[in-house]
């Protein structure tokens, strides 16, 4: 495997203490995503590290997963599905409940956003308690989709939900820590 120094990824990512509520260190992307390089090299990352694993769908979490999910399904050739938040979708949904860093949340897939045997990538920002990627999972897992790794652009390994997600039996990948 390509070992790529990812020194340059973690510079771009802003952490905001108390942000949305106090004891929190929220890790902002968005200076990352601005800069044309260091999105380029994220989304290049992911690209290499998926291309030969035939990867049917993307799936994204609502909202900041979509950012990376979509230009990573793009270049994969792959077709790319929403996981959204409660009440956003049109069509037929499963829903998963789970609980947050800071609250608690459902999340949501259309019945027909991945069938039977799909090899899916799921995609998301990052992993604080990783309730959130064991949700999606469990909503792919409903569906009958195979869940190929679950990749973020961060983890916070202190809160635990990588390691949870790993003992979960899922194949974890993260850029920064
Ligand atoms: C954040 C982040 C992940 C999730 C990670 O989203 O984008 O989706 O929390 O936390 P967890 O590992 O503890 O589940 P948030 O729910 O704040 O929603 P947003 O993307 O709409 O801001
Ligand atoms: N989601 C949950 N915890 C977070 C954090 N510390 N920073 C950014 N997004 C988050």
């Amino acid at each position: 495997t390509l070992q790529l120094d990812t020194t340059f990824l973690k510079n771009a990512i802003r952490t905001v203490p108390d942000w949305p509520q106090p004891g929190v260190m929220f890790r902002d992307i968005t200076p990352l995503l601005q800069d044309p390089k260091a999105f380029r090299l994220l989304v290049d990352v992911f690209v290499l590290r998926y291309m030969d694993r035939e990867i049917d769908v993307v799936a994204g979490i609502d909202a900041r997963g979509f950012i990376l999910g979509s230009v990573v399904a793009h270049q994969l050739n792959a077709g790319f599905v929403p996981v959204r938040k409660k009440g956003k979708l049109p069509f037929t949904t499963i829903a998963e409940d789970y609980e947050l860093e800071y609250g608690n949340a459902t999340v949501e897939m259309h019945t027909d956003a991945a069938r039977k045997g799909d090899r899916v990538l799921l995609i998301d920002d990052l992993i604080a308690t990783g309730g959130t990627m064991m949700a999606a999972s469990r909503l792919l897992a409903r569906l009958g989709a195979e869940v190929v790794e679950a990749a973020a652009i961060v983890d916070l390994p202190e809160l635990g939900g990588s390691k949870l997600l790993r003992e979960a039996g899922l194949e974890i990948f993260t850029v920064c820590d």
